[in-house]
């Protein structure tokens, strides 16, 4: 029984003792909360000798490398590199429509390229880099104990097998007793901002599993444009915190419509957003349709290439809150 105050000293002083004076630690953040509340605790404890490497991976939300670099870096002092390996990703993706393989390739690129900025970080250093920085929480520890599914946590704890072993790191995980709610009291507790601290979950492999098709740079851009006038907009209606995930998919079909005296034949954006406790279940939000109205009228008329907007009203089970 502690209080979050006594929770961050004393984690403060393990982490300090653990990573000793000298050592260096390295950790991937996402922009999300976990990696965000441990990379300012690691802050805390080591200051510039923790290193924080975000991996633009070219399918992120609209502008949100840069609000990370501005909030991590100028807002938290902490010290982060961003990595533009979106050519990367792109070239790898080029050609894929199937979900698990677009997953894949995400994952295995990313180990790939955090495992190069890493070394190049220690080759710079002349220093040892010893440690990994994880943000993961009880549920995740308890998950990969308990369940051997397909999970993004255990595909996470997978994945950084190969960076223990390949670069010899050992794991640092200062969130493994917490709960996402204590998380983000946690968050605010550190002075980050409400906007990271509050922010939906957003998947790994990102947009590359809202678009229903291929993924390339025009259909990144449309599906990313399309989903930042959504959250914006429920943002501005003050219901973000009412609902616990939304976002735009792009389909990857055509339809007809008409803007002035054009006619087009242009793709399809289907919205998605529901309320969940625990993202096992979960029911579509009940949306006023003058919000509906505002939404799908500024899509068609901002986002080149979309001339129809749906609203996904199934429930998880049997819909994923996911297309893909
Ligand atoms: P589904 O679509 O299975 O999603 O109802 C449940 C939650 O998991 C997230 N999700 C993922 N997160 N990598 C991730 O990091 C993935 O491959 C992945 N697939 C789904 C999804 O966004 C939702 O919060």
């Amino acid at each position: 029984n502690w209080t979050m105050e006594e929770f961050i000293s004393k984690e403060i002083k393990r982490i300090q003792t653990i990573v000793g004076p000298d050592s260096h630690v390295i950790g991937a953040v996402s922009g999300g909360v976990d990696s965000t509340v441990a990379a300012k605790l690691m802050h805390e404890a080591i200051g510039s000798r923790f290193h924080a490497i975000l991996v633009d991976n070219g399918v992120m939300r609209l502008n949100e490398c840069e609000q990370v670099l501005e909030t991590l870096n100028k807002h938290l002092g902490i010290n982060l590199t961003v990595v533009d390996a979106s050519d990367e990703f792109l070239e790898k993706l080029a050609g894929v429509e199937d979900p698990e393989k677009k997953r894949k390739i995400i994952g295995n690129t990313f180990i790939h390229v955090f495992q190069r900025e890493a070394e190049k970080l220690t080759a710079g250093h002349g220093k040892d880099i010893d440690y990994l920085l994880q943000g993961t929480l009880y549920p995740d520890v308890i998950e990969s104990i308990s369940f051997k599914g397909p999970s993004q946590t255990i595909k996470t704890h997978h994945n950084v097998g190969g960076l223990l072993d390949n670069m010899k790191l050992k794991l640092i995980e200062p969130l493994r007793e917490l709960f996402k709610d204590e998380v983000r009291k946690l968050g605010t507790i550190m002075g980050i901002p409400d906007d990271l601290v509050w922010r939906h979950p957003f998947p790994g492999p990102g947009i590359a599993i809202r678009i229903l098709g291929e993924v390339t740079r025009e259909q990144v851009d449309i599906a990313r444009r399309a989903d930042h006038i959504f959250i914006e907009e429920i943002k501005k209606a003050g219901i973000y915190r009412e609902i616990s995930q939304a976002f735009a998919a792009l389909l990857p079909i055509r339809a007809v419509g008409v803007m002035g005296d054009q006619r087009k034949y242009d793709q399809i954006i289907a919205l998605r957003a529901v309320t969940t406790t625990d993202f096992m279940t979960a029911d579509w939000y009940d949306f006023d349709s003058k919000f509906l109205k505002h939404v799908s009228n500024r899509i068609v008329n901002e986002v080149d290439g979309v001339c129809r907007v749906l609203y996904d009203v199934s429930q998880k089970p049997p819909g994923t809150i996911e297309f893909l």
